[in-house]
């Protein structure tokens, strides 16, 4: 199955696509991780894009058409994949229909409050990547990784100022792939705003009417 995971920043892309992709053992694909993966390894790529994640603004199309298109062509995606994040723009998903036939896309809707509230209390493991919430998912240990036990950051693009321009980025050049997509019977909207529990257990059923 090829799913897209699309919705504002915070609205829980990442959080609901890892036991979903755990369950249906396909990758999950988030361009977001692979940026930051590039950064923290200080490649070419994560010098050029640093300082455009930081402030909350979209890295170009060109860079991250190629970075999906090489990740898409690895084994692990033989039987399907989730992808967290991409398309963004209407040029991303014109150029993913050359190289992809999605089977839907679900989009997770929350208020630009939540957004707000999730992002400011986000915590994430500087090892393996794994996402915290200051109130809602808390680890066992404060500031430490319950998985690897490696210290948890604060997000440099979860600051108020970034916070507020990706959302303005996701309004202005995000939100119109929800149009897009729905002239195309493929979007499936599911309600983001209730607990992790709640929202996995209805995207798991909408996925079963696929
Ligand atoms: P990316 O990492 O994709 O950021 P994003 O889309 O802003 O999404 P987030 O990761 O912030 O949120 P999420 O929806 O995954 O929520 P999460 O599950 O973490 O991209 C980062 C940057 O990279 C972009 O700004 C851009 O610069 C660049 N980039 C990436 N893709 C690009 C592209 N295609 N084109 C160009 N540039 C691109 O949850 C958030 C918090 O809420 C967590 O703390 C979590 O614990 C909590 N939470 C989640 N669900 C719930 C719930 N149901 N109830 C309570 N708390 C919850």
């Amino acid at each position: 199955m090829k799913l897209i995971f699309i919705g504002p920043p915070g609205a829980g892309k990442g959080t609901i696509a890892t036991p979903i992709c755990e369950k249906l053992g396909i990758p999950h694909i988030s361009t977001g991780d692979l940026f930051r993966k590039a950064i923290k390894n200080k490649t070419t790529l994560g010098q050029k894009v640093q300082v455009i994640i930081e402030l909350g603004d979209l890295v170009p199309d060109a860079l991250t058409v190629a970075l999906v298109k090489e990740r898409l062509q690895d084994d692990d995606t033989n039987k399907g994949y989730i992808l967290d994040g991409f398309p963004r723009t209407i040029g991303q998903a014109d150029s993913l229909s050359d190289f992809s036939k999605i089977d839907a896309v679900i989009n997770f809707t929350i208020s630009d409050e939540q957004v707000v509230e999730r992002l400011s209390g986000r915590r994430l493991c500087t090892n393996c990547g794994t996402g915290y919430h200051t109130e809602t998912m808390k680890p066992q240990q404060e500031g430490i990784c319950d998985k690897c036990g490696k210290q948890l950051i604060i997000r440099p693009d979860d600051s108020p100022v970034s916070i507020k321009n990706r959302l303005e980025v996701y309004y202005d050049q995000t939100e119109p792939l929800i149009e897009y997509y729905k002239n195309k019977n493929l979007l499936k909207d599911v309600d983001g705003s209730g607990t992790v529990a709640e929202v996995i257990a209805n995207t798991k059923a909408m996925i079963e009417t696929i």
